[in-house]
């Protein structure tokens, strides 16, 4: 699995996240090297991010990182019809901005390692609503081969339980652009009394990734997104 490096501003996208969205405690699950706890920190704000890659010192982190960017790199240069390039320019700016992101993650967890903490889904070392908004990107759906429905249920359940809202982006699998799971999940949370709203972003880089989901609890606040409100 790529270690990805995804900068606060992807995120604000990919979320459609405001500055009061980012004002609460924030958790980034899966944070790999992504710079949203970083440059969320540098501002003044509260984030945490967790990965079980963070069992692996700084250094390595960084190491694996940086050769997941080169592999994506490659593969984009190879495939570029896979991809919508508006957010990025061409290769070379996805290159010079995740490069980017990948330092500032380092240099944050190396500064404030308490920051950065090894867990891994479906079972997270958080207290029931330790954080106001959990995002979560490139993990769930994204890997369609590698985890199943029951998985994707009690991930996103635990996710849940830890944040009073969860955002999940994307919604369909790398090279797919339906994800025949979404439905049965959504049913199994509402099952669950959680409640799902799914809704589209201003971010497209994988091509038919441009929508996002929202859980809250039935019982819960209704989601602070603004917009076009929910699709569905
Ligand atoms: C593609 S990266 C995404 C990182 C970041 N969210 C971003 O968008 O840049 C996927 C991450 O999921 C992490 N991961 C793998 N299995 C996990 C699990 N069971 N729970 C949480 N994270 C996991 C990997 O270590 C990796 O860092």
């Amino acid at each position: 699995m790529l270690v990805s490096s995804r900068s606060l501003d992807e995120y604000r996208r990919m979320f459609a996240l405001t500055d009061a969205d980012l004002a609460g405690r924030v958790l980034d699950c899966p944070g790999g090297a992504a710079s949203l706890t970083a440059e969320v920190t540098a501002a003044g704000g509260t984030a945490l991010a967790c990965d079980p890659v963070y069992e692996h010192p700084v250094e390595q982190v960084r190491a694996t990182a940086l050769e997941s960017l080169g592999r994506g790199y490659a593969y984009h240069q190879a495939n570029p019809d896979e991809y919508v390039w508006t957010y990025f320019r061409d290769p070379d700016h996805y290159l010079e901005s995740r490069t980017r992101s990948v330092e500032l993650f380092a240099a944050d967890r190396a500064a404030r390692p308490e920051n950065y903490v090894r867990a891994a889904l479906p079972a997270l070392p958080f207290a029931d609503r330790r954080f106001d908004l959990v995002l979560s990107s490139h993990l769930l759906f994204s890997y369609a081969d590698r985890f199943d429905r029951e998985f994707h249920v009690a991930s996103l359940r635990e996710l849940a339980r830890v944040g009073r809202e969860v955002r999940v982006f994307p919604l369909v699998p790398m090279g797919m652009t339906e994800n025949p799971e979404l439905a049965p999940v959504r049913a199994a949370l509402a099952a669950a009394g959680l409640r799902t709203s799914v809704r589209p972003v201003d971010y497209e880089f994988q091509r038919g990734g441009n929508a996002m989901m929202t859980i809250t609890r039935e019982s819960g606040p209704s989601p602070r997104i603004g917009g076009d409100g929910p699709l569905t």
